[in-house]
């Protein structure tokens, strides 16, 4: 279904396609621990039985409808402190490339794809080191092409995301063909790594923040139950969140340590 991609240097040529699939991340590690894989090889499917979300959140989306693959990278050059430049370049080639087809794409932190404050994708990122060095990177990304309708996921119901999330479908208005599209997105993943791999760090920050959701504004935000408004002041190069109190003392966040609010929700969307 997939051919071997024509747009890139080697993203995508290899390619392991599986009709359905538990998580591709889960196979391109399995893959990846056992066998000599090229670097750029991707594990595309779909439909996930168990995808993974950030947080331990599921990630679920209708058979057929969207872009489900995982990415294996070999950024042997970063060190343990550099780690999120891969998240930041990932990011921003999705970025790149939802920004073809329509405006208003920003990057929420840390590396979710946001159109008018909807969720359109999001990336799982799991690095394997060995010592200092990072071997390889197993980069997810989950990107709502032709999906319309979120009301059916069964866990949106539960996690009341639903009403957060978009497609390219939905703000487009035009059906879009998944092997069509695929090329084009791995060209964007492709650029951004070779940015990256330039050792363009300081441009891929400049980069990050331009398109940072809410950066300069004030958010709500939720840490160990209690709710609070900050401004949102940038993110440190170690990834963690920094945000500006109403007293202007300024404190960074790990992901694991707050929790992005909606205004209207009070609950975070974790699924597309
Ligand atoms: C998030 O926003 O929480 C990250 C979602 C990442 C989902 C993708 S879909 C392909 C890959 N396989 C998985 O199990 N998860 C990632």
């Amino acid at each position: 279904m997939y051919d071997p991609c024509s747009k890139t240097l080697f993203i995508g040529k290899k390619i392991v396609y599986l009709p359905t699939c538990h998580s591709t991340n889960d196979i391109a590690a399995e893959l990846v621990r056992n066998e000599n894989l090229p670097e750029g090889t991707i594990v595309i499917t779909d439909a996930q039985t168990a995808g993974r979300g950030q947080r331990g959140a599921r990630w679920v989306t209708t058979h057929g409808h969207n872009l489900t693959f995982s990415l294996v990278l070999r950024p042997t050059f970063l060190v343990a402190s550099e780690q999120f430049l891969l998240s930041q370049a990932m990011a921003l080639g999705v970025k790149r490339f939802v920004s073809g087809f329509t405006e208003e794409v920003y990057i929420k932190w840390p590396n979710d794809l946001y159109v008018n404050d909807l969720k359109i994708g999001g990336i799982l990122i799991e690095n394997v080191w060995q010592g200092a060095r990072m071997t390889h990177a197993v980069v997810g990304i989950g990107l709502n092409i032709n999906q319309t309708d979120f009301e059916s996921n069964p866990f949106s119901k539960t996690s009341s995301a639903s009403w957060r999330a978009t497609s390219l479908r939905l703000e487009t208005g035009q059906m879009f063909e998944l092997a069509v599209q695929l090329p084009y997105l791995l060209h964007c993943l492709e650029q951004a790594y070779l940015y990256l791999r330039a050792g363009q760090y300081e441009q891929i920050r400049n980069d990050y923040q331009a398109v940072l959701l809410g950066y300069g504004e004030k958010r709500l935000f939720r840490k160990n139950g209690e709710v609070f408004e900050g401004l949102v002041a940038g993110v440190t190069a170690a990834g963690r969140l920094c945000i500006q109190h109403s007293d202007e003392t300024r404190q960074e966040y790990d992901i694991r340590e707050v929790e992005w609010l909606w205004p209207d929700s009070h609950s975070s969307p974790e699924m597309p």
